[in-house]
């Protein structure tokens, strides 16, 4: 039968005899696969293994910072690379959601090989794809190796995945790459997060995305994650966001009228993204989220609960 332990060992060992001495480069999303697959290969190959983690500028509020010093407290050769300004300058003015996505994947790509080029004599480039990912071709949670994917052929390869492929978890499924993350000791800060899209907030900030939008979504996302935490509700939802609305609206703030953004929240069940139920979530919860997400962060005068599923609707609002 299998076990996540005896899968280690024997992964290990193979790892070991396939690379050798040889160096890897991995990149990092933060997500489960792809650090499951990081600590893999750091057990097999130490400081050989190069990983890169680069921040889009549309990551979750802290979300660069804290993951980077978790990679780091792991003893992961890790290298955080804040490309922020570059994703914001190449999304300006881009309101259309697939052009935005395009857009991100290609700047990924050439940030990511930028940062490969500086691994000298590198020979690996390691991905965190599982079962489904060879499957579907391409993840639905994504990452880097689904950026890489889904644009691989448009123009010619970057340099970087003309490196062999190793991919040690491709034979797994999701609840299996978690038993083997929490056989090798990852927390579950890591193994039970929530999916969270390649793309980032790009796509839940409808229309074009400027920093302030993005500094505006990241403090409302984080009221909103950090609640259902303490609401002890985070592990009963699957997936859960905010979405910033091109809608204004007017309200009132002492004697003042207001004319300010909306947002809406959405939390979902679901068991693989395909299909999904929004979450009956408290009242209560609903009612002091939406409270002290108007109280505390300015631009925002209402908030909507999304109560559509799918399909015919789907998690991401683009
Ligand atoms: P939808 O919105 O299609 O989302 O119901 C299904 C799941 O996929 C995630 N998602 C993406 N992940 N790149 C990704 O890596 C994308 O472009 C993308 N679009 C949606 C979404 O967060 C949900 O988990």
């Amino acid at each position: 039968t299998w076990t996540p332990d005896a899968f280690v060992d024997i992964t290990v060992a193979e790892l070991k005899k396939k690379i050798g001495q040889e160096k890897v480069i991995l990149g990092l999303s933060g997500g489960v696969d792809s650090t499951v697959a990081a600590v893999l290969l750091h057990k097999a190959i130490g400081k050989n293994l190069h990983c890169i983690f680069v921040n889009n500028g549309l990551l979750r509020k802290n979300e660069f910072e804290e993951v980077l010093e978790q990679y780091q407290g792991m003893g992961l050769n890790v290298k955080g690379v804040d490309a922020s300004a570059r994703f914001l300058d190449a999304l300006k003015g881009e309101s259309d959601p697939e052009k935005k996505r395009k857009t991100i994947g290609r700047v990924f790509i050439e940030v990511f090989d930028d940062e490969a080029h500086l691994v000298e004599d590198a020979k690996w480039l390691a991905q965190g794809t599982i079962y489904p990912d060879v499957i579907e071709s391409v993840s639905a949670t994504g990452g880097p190796s689904a950026t890489i994917k889904s644009h691989h052929n448009v123009g010619g390869l970057p340099d970087f995945m003309k490196l062999k492929v190793v991919e040690p978890l491709k034979m797994l499924f999701k609840d299996e790459v978690r038993r083997v993350g929490k056989s090798m000791a990852i927390g579950d800060e890591r193994l039970g997060r929530h999916p969270f899209p390649g793309p980032g907030l790009a796509i839940r900030i409808l229309g074009d995305i400027t920093a302030e939008k993005v500094s505006i979504l990241q403090e409302v996302d984080h009221i909103f994650i950090k609640g259902l935490r303490d609401w002890g509700l985070y592990d009963k939802v699957w997936q859960a966001g905010a979405m910033l609305l091109p809608v204004n609206s007017v309200g009132v703030m002492g004697d003042e009228r207001t004319y300010e953004k909306c947002v809406a929240l959405r939390a979902v069940e679901s068991t693989d993204g395909m299909t999904a139920d929004w979450v009956n979530l408290p009242y209560e919860f609903l009612q002091k989220t939406s409270n002290d997400i108007i109280n505390k962060v300015p631009g925002v005068n209402r908030v909507v609960y999304d109560i559509s599923s799918k399909p015919p609707a789907t998690i991401e609002w683009e």
